[in-house]
């Protein structure tokens, strides 16, 4: 008799095998209910991802990471809370949003503490950058939310005037439900006495 109040474990491994790197994603293939899609670009090791997951059963998410080692722990957090509405994907953040996902298939994208680059001649490999608000544009549906956060007051800084010089994006409020969940890195930070800095810009109806 199974133990109805222990949600069945996911037994496949949470870690998507792309078949081909030059076909968007078949979405209905990758979750075994067609809701509301939400993406973490450079997921980390998943803390974030797993616990927003769990708490919305009623949308599927995916979290994109270069680093196998952290999606293998995506795959095991995300297995071990019986997770259906969770996959990971190993790949680089703008690649997939220009050619793995679906266009204007995603409800938020959030993006948490990417890698600064904090000396200037490697600004360019920054993810938020001129770009972006376009590749977000292209990923999210109608009325679609980015969500930032990030440590680096200078980066904070470049987040803000790319999307304001973006028309198709307003400044709204992060959701305190949204907030309090943190992440692997804000963790980390919140201990040293560094302050999360957040932003979020919808797209304008
Ligand atoms: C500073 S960590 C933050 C991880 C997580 N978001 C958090 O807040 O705990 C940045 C993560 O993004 C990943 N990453 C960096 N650049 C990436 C890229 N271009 N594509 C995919 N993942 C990337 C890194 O491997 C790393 O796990």
């Amino acid at each position: 008799m199974p133990n109805l109040r222990t949600p069945a474990a996911a037994t496949h491994n949470l870690v998507v095998e792309l078949r081909s790197i030059l076909e968007p994603l078949a979405l209905t293939e990758l979750f075994a209910t067609g809701q509301p899609l939400e993406v973490e670009l450079g997921c980390g090791d998943a803390s974030f991802l797993v616990e927003y997951a769990r708490r919305h059963p009623q949308t599927n998410f995916i979290g994109v990471e270069r680093l196998l080692g952290r999606l293998q722990k995506l795959d095991r957090k995300g297995r071990r809370n019986g997770l259906t509405n969770l996959r990971g994907v190993r790949i680089e953040s703008a690649y997939f949003l220009q050619y793995l996902l679906p266009p204007h298939s995603a409800s938020a994208l959030h993006i948490y503490f990417p890698d600064p680059w904090p000396k200037k001649k490697h600004h360019r490999h920054r993810i938020i950058n001129e770009p972006f608000p376009a590749l977000a544009r292209h990923a999210l549906q109608s009325g679609g939310t980015v969500f930032l956060r990030t440590d680096h007051a200078e980066y904070f800084q470049q987040m803000n005037e790319v999307f304001a010089a973006s028309n198709d994006f307003e400044k709204v409020e992060t959701p305190a439900a949204l907030a309090e969940v943190l992440t692997d890195f804000e963790r980390d930070f919140n201990a040293q006495g560094i302050p999360t800095l957040r932003a979020a810009y919808q797209i304008i109806a």
